[in-house]
């Protein structure tokens, strides 16, 4: 079974002072959200789509998805946690409770502020977790990477062919992804919030799967500006 997990429990702080949270605006004919999960409801691998969402939107989430997607039962909605991989817990443990989701099977992870990822690398996804426990979607850098302690002087610039910038989806076999939580300590919790990192630390090996340009993640008024255009509202 693969589950895809879609991560909105998020509530946008860098995006300023919008009504509603970045992954319920509107991106042309509908919200940013409704564009994510569309592309994992028409993908074959993917057997459930399951929102995690923040407990003030668990109503209008269900609203929006019941209105937009007509499929019956495509989509379940869930409460997310306080953070990023609170999120990722809430939404494994309702696969398990309701899907019986077992160690075998595949969670893929996605942004839910990131409606531009292609087929391509969904499926490349549920294949590189198949094949490897685990995968992290990237592109290479494009700029330079500087590296600085203190935001004002440069402690080092790394190598830029070594440089990756890391999307999502990120995608595990879900028995790992459980032992893995496990061996985290609460110190190591409150300061990793990237699945793939605490992977990288208990030392189990991360595929990396090919990345988009076009697969960025909805973060400034500009990246709201850019998803606009293109999806063609701004000319
Ligand atoms: N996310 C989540 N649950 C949380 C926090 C974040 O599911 N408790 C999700 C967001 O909804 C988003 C993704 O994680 O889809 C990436 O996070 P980010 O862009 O950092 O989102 P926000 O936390 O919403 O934004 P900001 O950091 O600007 O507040």
């Amino acid at each position: 079974m693969v589950i895809a997990a879609i991560l909105a429990g998020g509530s946008g702080q860098r995006m300023g002072a919008n009504i509603l949270p970045k992954q319920f605006l509107e991106l042309q004919d509908k919200p940013v959200l409704i564009h994510t999960v569309e592309k994992f409801i028409v993908c074959p691998r993917i057997d459930h789509v399951i929102v995690g969402v923040n407990a003030e939107y668990l109503q209008y989430a269900r609203e929006l998805l019941a209105r937009y997607i007509t499929e019956p039962n495509a989509v379940d909605v869930c409460i997310g946690g306080s953070d990023r991989n609170g999120t990722i817990i809430n939404i494994l443990q309702y696969a398990i409770k309701e899907y019986g989701a077992s160690a075998e099977d595949i969670l893929v992870t996605h942004d839910s502020v990131r409606p531009f990822v292609s087929l391509r690398i969904i499926e490349e996804n549920v294949a590189a977790a198949e094949r490897c426990g685990a995968c992290d979607t990237a592109i290479p850098a494009s700029d330079t990477i500087i590296r600085t302690e203190d935001g004002s002087l440069i402690a080092d610039i790394p190598l830029r062919k070594e440089m990756y910038l890391g999307q999502t989806p990120q995608s595990f076999r879900i028995g790992l992804l459980q032992e893995v939580y496990g061996l985290m300590t609460e110190e190591e919790l409150a300061v990793v919030t990237d699945a793939c990192k605490m992977f990288f630390l208990k030392k189990r090996p991360v595929a990396i799967v090919e990345g988009e340009v076009s697969n960025f993640k909805i973060t400034w008024p500009f990246d709201y500006r850019v998803a606009m255009a293109m999806v063609g509202e701004l000319t």
